[in-house]
């Protein structure tokens, strides 16, 4: 079918990153060149003949900046420098003109919130060597009592004692992690630079990592002891965020053509949409994360007591607020800090092929610009881990003792559960290229133990199949970039009620496309509250799409776009 749209004279000078599907890689687990176990930059340069294939316009590269690790990376040592362990400032320079000589934009991670404890400016600091003495937040007292009741959203208290200068210091993340302080302009300068730096290189634009928590309160008041973490109120969406991304973006941020996406956990819908309607602070889209929370209790992803189960209802209200309410949304189902999407919101076994085509539909006819996270489009899902001693992530190991401490579990086995459902690590485990020796990702041992499924589930596989995943995810890419209405069309939920059927229509002028979704186990008939009389069939995940909509009983995960 023709789904060619006329180009309005306004989209001819729109921003790039608009029309763009964007595929995040987690270095470590991409793929490794020289067989240490970790994955590195040559390793991508390797394959960004998959990313090509693939169809995406850019890569957000998660940290690779120098970085003693304990965060792997999101705890950066020097901001203009790249970790052994992912080679050297050449590979990065061939990465992004590999890239750009396929037209895929190059968009790197900012961790600006905190540094790691190895990074010179915090050694100076507690040296209390000037001008970086007043670089992170330090103050003085009893070494016994922390200065406030703040509690580190990777557990325990938000405050460390340094016994050099005799002085506590701020960390909303690990210990590991000191908050930089942002009330010293010169602090905001330094990273003013970096970005400046980084942006010469060639780089296309920037995730601005944890962006809610770089401005605390005047005088650090305590939090409210019933909430989770104690004093998130407080250093969250602090009273100068907004001037402080306004003057970024004065300074460096705002140039033509940088593409930025904020980090904001802890966010309202209402707030994430002010953000992004704000002119000012030059931030295009952020990532609000309401709906991969949807089985959690409010805000706690290591609650022991939060189940793990979800109502479709509920997710299309948070979905639909998130489309309609957020000027230009930034849709995602997974990143390197969640839960696999095909283990959170469909089923990894019996219907691992349908749930993952069908959250491929989702993603990719939502409007905004869509997030790819690594894995997700060959439908890597969640692994399972034995023994604790298996899990790297500082935040599943951090949390689990503070549970320890807080005597509301005995032992650590007590959790292994909801370790399983939730740990970062699944995210993380080693990119599945063949069915080979660790999935083809390393020679040598890999740094995160590899999915046992990896034999079945792997791109070489994919590749030699025509209904993958894989193939799925192609097809609804190179849609996406033919079919404007999917991009930008107005997003209009149906059926706001049904709890197995989850369909919206795009409607862009006269071109309206319907998206019909069984999320669901058990077939499902959709009884089509609007018109869909000539509705052609676009193409769905069953290799027969239903040639009409209106009073077909769709098949378990079945996805179909219909064109009205
Ligand atoms: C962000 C990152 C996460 C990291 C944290 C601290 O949430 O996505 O991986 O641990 O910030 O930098």
């Amino acid at each position: 079918m023709d789904t060619h749209v006329e180009t309005s004279e306004d989209s001819l000078d729109r921003e790039w990153w608009t029309e763009a599907v964007v595929y995040q890689i987690y270095p470590r687990s991409f793929n490794d060149s020289d067989g240490d176990g970790v994955g590195d930059l040559s390793g991508i340069v390797e394959n960004v003949a998959y990313l090509d294939e693939l169809g995406v316009d850019a890569v957000w590269l998660s940290p690779v900046y120098e970085s003693p690790g304990e965060d792997n990376g999101y705890d950066i040592s020097d901001y203009r420098a790249i970790d052994d362990q992912y080679g050297e400032l050449a590979d990065w320079e061939r990465l992004v003109e590999c890239l750009h000589d396929r037209d895929i934009r190059l968009i790197m991670d900012l961790v600006i919130n905190h540094t790691a404890d190895e990074h010179a400016w915090f050694q100076r600091s507690r040296a209390g060597e000037e001008p970086y003495d007043e670089f992170y937040y330090w103050r003085e007292g009893d070494p016994a009592e922390p200065p406030n009741n703040w509690e580190s959203i990777f557990g325990g208290p938000a405050w460390s004692y340094d016994d050099q200068r005799e002085a506590w210091y701020l960390h909303v993340f690990d210990e590991s992690q000191p908050d930089l302080n942002w009330r010293n302009p010169d602090v905001r300068r330094e990273i003013a630079d970096v970005i400046s730096w980084w942006r010469e290189k060639g780089t296309d634009g920037f995730r601005i990592d944890a962006a809610s928590h770089i401005s605390k309160p005047e005088g650090l008041p305590d939090g409210d002891p019933d909430t989770d973490p104690t004093g998130i109120a407080h250093y969250s969406h602090g009273p100068t965020l907004d001037a402080y991304l306004e003057e970024l973006t004065e300074r460096t941020l705002g140039e033509a053509g940088v593409m930025t996406v904020a980090e904001m956990g802890h966010t309202t819908v209402e707030q994430a949409a002010e953000y992004v309607a704000s002119e000012s602070n030059g931030l295009e889209m952020v990532f609000q994360f309401d709906h991969v929370g949807i089985g959690d209790s409010p805000e706690d992803l290591f609650d022991p007591e939060a189940s793990d189960e979800w109502d479709l209802t509920a997710l299309k209200d948070i979905v639909t607020r998130q489309q309609t309410e957020i000027a230009w949304p930034a849709p995602f189902l997974g990143n390197h800090d969640l839960p696999r999407a095909v283990s959170l919101f469909g089923d990894d076994e019996r219907y691992h092929r349908e749930s993952a085509t069908l959250l491929a539909t989702f993603l990719l006819t939502l409007r905004g610009t869509p997030f790819v996270y690594q894995g997700d489009a060959i439908g890597m899902h969640n692994a399972e881990f034995q023994h604790l001693a298996e899990i790297d992530d500082v935040m599943t190991i951090g949390r689990v003792e503070s549970l320890q401490e807080a005597g509301v579990i005995d032992s650590r086995e007590e959790v292994r559960q909801f370790v399983n459902e939730r740990s970062r690590d699944h995210a993380r485990t080693p990119m599945q290229w063949t069915d080979g020796k660790h999935a083809g990702f390393t020679d040598g041992s890999p740094w995160l133990k590899v999915n046992e499924r990896y034999t079945e589930i792997n791109v070489e596989a994919a590749r030699a199949d025509t209904h993958s995943v894989l193939a799925h995810y192609r097809e609804l890419i190179d849609l996406r970039h033919e079919w404007a209405v999917l991009v930008d069309g107005d997003y209009e939920l149906l059926l706001p009620e049904d709890e197995q059927l989850y369909a919206y229509r795009r409607t862009l002028s006269e071109e309206t496309a319907l998206i019909v979704l069984n999320w669901s186990a058990e077939p499902a008939t959709f009884e089509s509250p609007v018109p869909t009389d000539g509705a052609d069939a676009v193409t769905g995940n069953y290799t027969d799409v239903p040639s009409t909509p209106d009073g077909t009983t769709f098949r378990p995960y079945e996805a179909a776009i219909y064109r009205l």
